[in-house]
């Protein structure tokens, strides 16, 4: 299985903080943001990783990361988002990285407390499809918000003002090759960007779509609320520890 960490965007929720740097490099507590979802990645023997970044200070990822000594790799791949066109956008940009293979996808300002062994596993028993990782939250309409019926997700509203549970779908995405397919497929949003809950929607109606409910805190970094909580989680109990 290879990873993706999708670290690009222009992060306008926290300007002026990101207005000469990219999110995924503001401090969460003692690191860098983008060294969580890395490790969660490490931390289930996914070493094979291409981050896709964009925006500003796109070459500093590389100063700071080089090949992934720190993590105990021997390589890491990077690409370049032009523009801001999405995450879904962002993601087919791994097409050729992927090569067929089946891939674990996370947004870079997602940080877990724990590791996503199981739902790794699961998708693997899978053989094909996609998983996704819900969490119940108190603020489901900031998030894709799942519509839960029995075991299945029936659909995904993105953002919705009237959330149909009260769980997000995380930045922890499991897809099998097709969703280069679906992406290619794919029209922009009223907002313009294309969207990743719309390649999970293609996923449910084909009934390819499995969940999890992820174990331990989750929490995403990408407002000023969401990173000073970041900060504080992480300060507490640490990211990734968590054993499960
Ligand atoms: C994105 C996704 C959303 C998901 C969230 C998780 O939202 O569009 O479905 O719940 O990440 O972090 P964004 O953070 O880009 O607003």
């Amino acid at each position: 299985m290879k990873g993706v960490i999708l670290a690009g965007g222009l992060g306008t929720r926290l300007h002026p903080l990101t207005k000469v740097t990219n999110k995924h490099l503001l401090p969460v507590f003692d690191r860098p943001m983008i060294y969580y979802p890395i490790q969660t990645l490490v931390n289930v023997g996914i070493d094979d990783i291409l981050i896709v970044t964009g925006g500003n200070s796109a070459g500093d990822f590389l100063r700071l990361l080089g090949n992934g000594k720190e993590f105990g790799l021997k390589h890491i791949n990077y690409t370049f988002q032009e523009g801001e066109g999405g995450i879904a956008e962002a993601l087919g940009l791994a097409e050729f990285f992927a090569n067929g293979e089946p891939i674990c996808v996370i947004l870079g300002d997602n940080i877990i407390e724990g590791n996503i062994r199981k739902p790794l596993e699961a998708f693997r028993l899978q053989k094909s499809g996609a998983r996704i990782l819900l969490k119940e939250v108190e603020d489901p309409q900031r998030f894709g918000v799942p519509e839960l019926k029995g075991d299945r997700v029936v659909r995904i509203d993105e953002k919705p003002g009237n959330p149909k549970s009260s769980y997000a779908v995380t930045g922890i995405y499991f897809y099998d090759a097709t969703v280069f397919e679906f992406i290619h497929g794919l029209k922009p949003s009223d907002r313009g960007e294309m969207e990743i809950t719309d390649v999970n929607n293609a996923y449910i109606n084909k009934g390819e779509m499995a969940y999890d409910i992820l174990q331990g805190w989750w929490t995403d970094a990408g407002t000023f609320t969401s990173l000073l909580g970041a900060n504080r989680l992480v300060a507490r109990t640490g990211a990734n520890k968590m054993e499960l």
